[in-house]
């Protein structure tokens, strides 16, 4: 095959994610996770992250290999996120792809995390109409991309002005005695619920809207919960779990879907695709569904495994920038932790 096959290392956060596509294909996407490490801290704990990346590197690049039936030497490129992320856990992907570009004599691409959280999709529902409109809502991220195209071209709309999505399920779960990371447990648990609270939608209205046409507010409903329980709870009350999961969720999907929509009409894009760890949840796929089904827009979410952090995306853009003729980065390549799409 006349595909670039290329081998993709992410390590921005706590997943050691390797990749490995050929041209569009994915072949294998192989994870190690030291989430288990983390949680009871109830969050990440970056040196923690580092010294797991590097523990897990050198078996995940085997492994991945061995599934894909794939040696290092039939390898056309190397792929790496370079930012943003966590400095010390971003290094040793950095660090490692290095090595292997060095000794294999490949070219080395240095990606964008949040450019291959959208790049992902390609392997996945093939390639990107452009422009795509792009929610990225994560743990440590929630963007509204304009993406007329992904290997060089990805403007950021707006973003948010305080909590990332992922964090006001995380910190919501605690509130409600959930286990960290808490997304997952409030989406169980909101099935089982009634939305029953109105909670605040943040810029979604006034002056506070206008300004803020396209980005995001989280904290304030946060706040919100929490003086919520905590008033039910001084008051000798029992917390009704479901109830303010699904009421919770049902305010960060409304916001985040009816924001996403108007950025598409407003910037005449016909296709919305979703990422991140918050894409997994079900209440957002299905309201989003809807939503776009009702104003004529193409929806487009990968598998909740490729939304989560993953070495398979950043493979895909690896992937894209060879089939586009992207010139390789340096062997000095930084990582960058707070690097801008
Ligand atoms: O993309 P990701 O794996 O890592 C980064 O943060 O970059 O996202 C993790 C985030 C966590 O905050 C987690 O609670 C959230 O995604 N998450 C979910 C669900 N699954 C994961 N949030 C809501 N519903 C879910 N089903
Ligand atoms: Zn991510």
């Amino acid at each position: 095959s006349d595909e670039p096959l290329v081998l993709g290392i992410e390590t921005s956060c706590d997943e050691t994610g390797i990749g490995i596509v050929r041209g569009t294909t994915l072949l294998v996407d192989a994870i190690a996770s030291s989430v288990e490490e983390h949680a009871r801290f109830g969050g990440v704990v970056p040196e923690v992250a580092s010294r797991a990346h590097l523990e897990a590197m050198v078996p995940t690049i085997q492994r991945a290999c061995e599934t894909a039936g794939v040696a290092l030497t039939d390898l056309d490129g190397i792929a790496v996120t370079s930012g943003p992320g966590l400095a010390g856990a971003l290094m040793v992907g950095v660090a490692s792809a290095k090595a292997l570009a060095l000794s294999l004599g490949l070219p080395l691409y240095g990606v964008n995390h949040l450019a291959s959280h959208v790049a992902v999709d390609i392997v996945e529902h093939g390639p990107l109409p452009e422009p795509t409109m792009a929610l990225l809502v994560s743990g440590g991220h929630s963007s509204l991309l304009l993406v007329p195209d992904v290997t060089s071209d990805v403007r950021p709309l707006g973003s948010t002005v305080d909590d990332a999505a992922g964090e006001a399920f995380d910190k919501v779960a605690r509130v409600l005695g959930l286990p960290f990371p808490g997304g997952p447990h409030i989406d169980r648990a909101a099935r089982d619920g009634q939305i029953t609270i109105d909670f605040p939608r943040g810029l979604t209205a006034g002056r506070d809207m206008e300004r803020h046409r396209f980005d995001f507010s989280f904290s304030g409903l946060k706040t919100a919960v929490t003086r919520w329980v905590t008033a039910e709870r001084e008051a000798g009350r029992g917390i009704p779990v479901a109830d303010v999961a699904a009421s919770f969720q049902e305010a960060v999907t409304d916001v985040l879907t009816r924001k996403a929509i108007d950025a598409c009409r407003e910037h005449g894009a016909d296709h919305l695709q979703i990422g991140g760890g918050v894409a997994a949840n079900s209440r957002l796929r299905a309201m989003a569904r809807e939503r776009c089904d009702r104003a004529g827009i193409q929806l487009r979410v990968p598998r909740p495994g490729l939304c989560t952090d993953n070495g398979a995306m950043v493979a895909a853009l690896g992937a894209q920038m060879m089939l586009k003729g992207r010139e390789a980065s340096r062997l000095d390549l930084p990582a960058d932790s707070s690097m801008p799409v």
